[in-house]
């Protein structure tokens, strides 16, 4: 069992993960500042797991902040989910973005590296495939980035490739995520975007629970099975489960390893639609607009090589996914507070 530092781990997909890191029975410490989550999480891992983690209130672009975890720690692996995550934002701050996802990761790199913790397991996303020549997706197509959070994940890629590189002590996961979704069974953890979602499903919730009027369907012109978007949309605990499959690998190796975590179906926008209004069981409204600039029509992943690689799987189908989300959203109207 290892002692794992989880930056990020009260956001979305870090509090899923660290419930299962608790449950699988290794030690947390989670870091966050708190800009994107609320520390009312951590009762909420403890009421599922009966265990509170170790938290610490720091910043990425603190590096004596850094330095102070892994001196009071004895650590053996870090999962690095801190950072910003609006695309459209990327484009308007990218000063701000390459700030935070660049110059906050070489401080944790650097912190890790004079800790002599040299395992790390990285949040990295199907974004750096840009729009594929083909589908399904492996790990060895080009990458190729499209805007300036795209950007701040293949950098820190490069960037931990070079370190393993010049250090071959060094084990690197670089997992890319297809499009997660779902809460937590339990209604506990879940999605709390900020102000108006961006994203399909978070707002597809809000439209169930009326708080905003109708879906806007991005385009129906794509060359689609109905002409809408098609993505590979994965349950959030499937991820974090696919996180202790990917630090049991990392413990036990070194190197760079980068590995799609998706499900390999992919499913369209009114699919997913149709799928909420089973889950919540009523009617949703849509209208059809125009095209959102930068979007792809069609992405789903090739799982092989998590499967071989790392004998991880996703197990939960989009009527899961839909059910839990409704689930969380109906139990936190106001969020996780
Ligand atoms: P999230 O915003 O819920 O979680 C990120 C956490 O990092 C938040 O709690 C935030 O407060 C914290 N944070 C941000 N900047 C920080 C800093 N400078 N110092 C300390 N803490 C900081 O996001 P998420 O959806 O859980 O995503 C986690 C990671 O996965 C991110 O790196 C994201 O880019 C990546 N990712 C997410 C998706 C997705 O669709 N959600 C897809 C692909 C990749
Ligand atoms: N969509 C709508 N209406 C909405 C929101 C989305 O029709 O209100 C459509 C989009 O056009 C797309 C699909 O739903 O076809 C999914 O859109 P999302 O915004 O939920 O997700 P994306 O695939 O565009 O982007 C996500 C993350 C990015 C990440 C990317 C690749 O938000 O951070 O996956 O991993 F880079």
């Amino acid at each position: 069992m290892a002692n794992v530092l989880v930056t990020g781990g009260t956001g979305y997909i870090g509090s899923h993960t660290v419930v299962e890191l608790l449950q699988a029975g290794h030690e947390v410490v989670i870091m966050d500042n708190l800009y994107n989550s609320s520390i009312a999480v951590l009762d909420r891992i403890e009421e599922i797991t009966g265990k509170k983690p170790k938290f610490y209130q720091t910043d990425l672009l603190d590096q004596e902040g850094l330095k102070k975890i892994f001196e009071e720690n004895k650590l053996d692996a870090v999962i690095h989910f801190a950072g910003y995550k609006a695309v459209g934002e990327s484009v308007e701050k990218p000063l701000l973005y390459y700030e935070n996802n660049i110059q906050g990761s070489i401080n944790l790199y650097q912190a890790m590296a004079d800790a002599n913790v040299k395992k790390i397991v990285f949040s990295s996303s199907a974004t750096v495939y840009g729009d594929p020549a083909s589908v399904p997706i492996r790990e060895d197509f080009p990458v190729h980035t499209t805007n300036p959070y795209g950007s701040t994940k293949l950098m820190n890629e490069m960037i931990l490739e070079d370190i393993a590189h010049a250090d071959p002590e060094w084990s690197v996961l670089l997992l890319r995520y297809f499009n997660p979704i779902g809460a937590h069974q339990s209604g506990l953890l879940g999605e709390v975007p900020n102000g108006i979602p961006n994203n399909l499903v978070p707002y597809i919730a809000r439209v169930a629970n009326g708080q905003l009027e109708y879906l806007r369907v991005w385009g129906n012109d794509y060359d689609t099975v109905d002409g809408t978007g098609v993505r590979d949309y994965i349950h959030v605990v499937d991820l974090a489960k696919g996180h202790i499959c990917a630090l049991d690998y990392a413990l036990k190796h070194t190197g760079v390893e980068k590995v799609n975590l998706g499900t390999g179906n992919g499913y369209s926008v009114l699919q997913v639609l149709h799928a909420y209004e089973n889950a919540c069981g009523k009617e949703l409204p849509y209208q059809i607009m125009d095209r959102r600039p930068g979007d792809i029509a069609t992405c789903y992943a090739d799982t092989t090589k998590a499967k071989e690689l790392l004998g991880w799987e996703a197990q939960y189908n989009i009527e899961d996914m839909c059910n839990d989300s409704w689930n969380f959203t109906v139990k936190n109207p106001d969020g996780i507070k």
